[in-house]
């Protein structure tokens, strides 16, 4: 397995280009399967999800083309497609599988697809989903570790659904079920994530009839069927909060292309609590300069607009070397500290009380060898690194390499002394 080797202590400066968003791209491949036309992407960041996506799609018997030397294009034909569903041996590497099921239903009237497990961060049910495939009309067993529904009739019904829980890829799932069943459905108390809005508008260009798109009350208005489309995914917001912070914790300056300020502002905010200067050069270009003082700043992670989960352990990096006490919350997932006893094994002083992570700061950190448990923890250790003193190296960095592209290479033009090392070196 694949290492990080850190030596820290170096400022970043330069220029970093933020790649497309890993959470869009994800559903913006899964909604080809909803026509048999040619559904043609870009900005897609090259990512290990997205070529495990990639195999799931061709499993189902969908055409998915890289456009080389443009790997960032993608084209995905899903002219005959097969329900036989999405096999344990790929869902299991990526949570995502689950959102062939609302266009496999939605263009075949039956899904087979297995459930994904819990995961490092939580169990992550997805009983939201199922529940509202049913409210559509779907009969639904879930036998063997696999969930099966089927419309009766072939097609769903329009329903009206409110989501007990906000949930990202629920409501992206139960969107692109509706666009082909009968009549409108109304979904309530839906995700409002960018991501989510990002497939409402692809799903438009491809002859979708929704209404409220950026709020939580979206209407769906079932069409006969759906066209192809051409569609420019979004940048990755996590991706860029990363590289803020990497600027902000190594004393540096950066500035970022290619990103998307709007999608970024209760960070922004709370970087600038910290005493971070952030200032926006144009639409997609952001520069980060260090805080003069950083100071401690509380933290809690709520839907979008809110803080987001996928930024806590990235901040709690960063709090660590902070003046004072940072408390941070995690509200969303249950289990989403384990990033937190790698850095105190670094030399960081946190506690933990249950959903919350109380930092104090500023503390010298160590390098040392630390374990990578999930893909934000993994970025978020990465970050210590490049701020603790000597060599950190993290273990299992295939987890970073799940959603974050060519980070080392992205952070050495910067100035960063990181390197993968590979199983011979290590
Ligand atoms: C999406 O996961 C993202 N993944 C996650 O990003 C992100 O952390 C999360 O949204 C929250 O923003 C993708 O977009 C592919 P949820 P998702 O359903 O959709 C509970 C990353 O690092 N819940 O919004 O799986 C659930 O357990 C990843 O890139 C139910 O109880 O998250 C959680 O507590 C990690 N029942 C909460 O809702 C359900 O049926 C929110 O989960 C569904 C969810």
């Amino acid at each position: 397995m694949d290492r990080f080797r850190i030596e820290g202590g170096r400022r970043l400066r330069g220029t970093v280009r933020i790649s497309g968003a890993k959470n869009a791209a994800l559903p913006a491949m899964t909604a080809a399967l909803l026509t048999a036309e040619p559904v043609h992407l870009h900005n897609i960041p090259r990512v290990r999800d997205i070529s495990t996506m990639g195999r799931l799609l061709a499993h189902m018997n969908a055409r998915v083309e890289t456009a080389e030397p443009r790997p960032t294009d993608l084209t995905i034909t899903a002219e005959k497609i097969s329900g036989a569903g999405a096999p344990y041996e790929l869902v299991r590497t990526m949570r995502a599988s689950i959102l062939t099921l609302g266009p496999l239903i939605a263009r075949l009237g039956a899904a087979r697809v297995s459930l994904p497990g819990g995961c490092a961060i939580g169990a992550r049910p997805v009983n939201l989903h199922v529940k509202a495939l049913a409210q559509m009309g779907a009969e639904i067993t879930t036998e063997h570790g696999y969930v099966e529904a089927r419309a009766p009739h072939g097609r769903l019904r329009g329903a009206h659904i409110v989501f007990e829980k906000i949930t990202v890829t629920g409501t992206e799932n139960i969107l692109m079920a509706a666009t082909m069943a009968d009549g409108e459905t109304r979904l309530d108390n839906a995700a409002r994530e960018p991501e989510v809005t990002d497939l409402v508008n692809l799903l438009i260009k491809m002859g979708a009839r929704i209404e409220g798109a950026g709020t939580s009350c979206l209407r769906i208005d079932g069409v006969e069927r759906l066209h192809g489309a051409t569609h420019t995914v979004i940048p990755d917001r996590i991706e860029a909060g990363t590289f803020l912070i990497a600027g902000a914790i190594t004393g540096g300056e950066l500035v970022l292309n290619g990103c998307a300020p709007g999608h970024l502002t209760a960070v922004l905010a709370k970087l600038r609590e910290t005493g971070v200067e952030i200032s926006a050069e144009g639409a997609d270009c952001l520069q980060v300069r260090a805080a003069k003082k950083l100071v401690a700043a509380d933290v809690t992670t709520e839907e979008y607009p809110a803080f987001a989960t996928d930024m806590q352990a990235q901040f709690m990096a960063l709090a660590t070397q902070a003046q004072g006490t940072s408390v941070i919350t995690e509200t969303i997932f249950e289990n989403r500290f384990m990033h937190a006893s790698e850095m105190v094994r670094m030399g960081a002083h946190i506690s933990i009380d249950g959903r919350q992570a109380i930092v104090r700061g500023p503390a010298t950190l160590e390098g040392t060898g630390v374990l990578a448990s999930d893909l934000r923890a993994s970025a978020s250790l990465v970050l210590a690194g490049l701020v603790a003193r000597g060599e950190t190296f993290i273990d299992r960095v295939y987890h970073i390499d799940r959603g974050y592209e060519n980070i080392e290479e992205k952070l050495s033009a910067v100035g960063a002394s990181i390197e993968r090392l590979r199983p011979a070196q290590t």
